[in-house]
């Protein structure tokens, strides 16, 4: 382990991407692959819980995802209220706290009920913190944050702005972790990940298991965190920091 930053991520975030793929490449609808990736989601939640992770932040639908067949953007849509009712009582069980994170203005009536209800259910959960980003784009809460200050007649500052934005319920992510083989942040957390480590999987998001969790997780924390400062100067503060405890 790194000395300037613990073994274990307090939040991780994910890009789930490679779903489509997962189901081409076994001659199966992409849907079928999308349904694989809820799967995925649930072992990771627990993988995670198990290992001391506060926080876990998934992209599930981006702004730019409307631009896909419409059969594929409906089919999102049914299996997201599906995976609702199919996992809300177990993630509740298991103590999760869900959130779902983005615009949802432009969802059903039906869905966006079915979201209150699921984040009434799991509100005084503790033991992990789940946010869902759905139908998300990181210039959408950049943009939804500067209107929400210019609304109340506030000045548009970086506290401002952090507090305003779609995350503000917790810290940054400490690690971004993409699966699918794509180097890219696709608009995801663009202000939260500004100093986030990023780890890139080939593994598709179906075949993300644990291993491959702990292969990020210890990519992380190999990792020196020095958020601008030098190395000797982080490794002093954390000699001391070491010292004291
Ligand atoms: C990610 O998987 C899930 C969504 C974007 C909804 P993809 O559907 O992008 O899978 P690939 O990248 O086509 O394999
Ligand atoms: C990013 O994946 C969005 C989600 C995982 C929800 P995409 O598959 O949409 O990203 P691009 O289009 O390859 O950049
Ligand atoms: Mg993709």
């Amino acid at each position: 382990m790194n000395s300037s930053s613990s073994a274990v991520p307090h939040h991780i975030a994910i890009v789930m991407d490679g779903n489509g793929r997962w189901a081409t490449r076994r001659l199966l609808p992409r849907l079928a692959g999308h349904k694989q990736g809820v799967d995925s989601l649930r072992r990771c939640a627990r993988a995670c819980a198990e290992r001391g992770v506060g926080v876990l932040t998934v992209f599930a639908f981006s702004s730019e995802n409307w631009n896909r067949p419409a059969d594929e953007v409906s089919g999102l849509m049914d299996l997201l209220a599906k995976a609702l009712a199919r996992e809300v009582p177990d993630l509740h069980k298991d103590g999760v706290q869900l959130h779902f994170v983005g615009d949802k203005a432009s969802l059903s009536e039906k869905v966006r009920a079915g979201l209150q209800q699921a984040e009434a259910i799991t509100a005084g959960n503790t033991r992990l913190v789940l946010n869902v980003c759905f139908n998300y784009g990181g210039r959408w809460d950049i943009a939804q944050a500067a209107a929400a200050l210019a609304e109340r007649g506030e000045p548009i500052t970086e506290a401002g702005l952090d507090r305003a934005m779609a995350l503000s319920h917790v810290a940054d992510p400490d690690l971004l972790i993409r699966t699918g083989g794509e180097m890219r942040i696709s608009n995801f957390l663009l202000w939260q990940c500004a100093y986030s480590e990023l780890v890139f999987s080939d593994r598709l998001w179906p075949e993300f298991d644990e291993a491959a969790l702990d292969e990020a997780i210890a990519a992380y924390a190999s990792r020196e965190r020095r958020f601008g400062k030098t190395s000797a100067q982080v490794q002093k503060s954390s000699r001391s920091a070491s010292v004291q405890t």
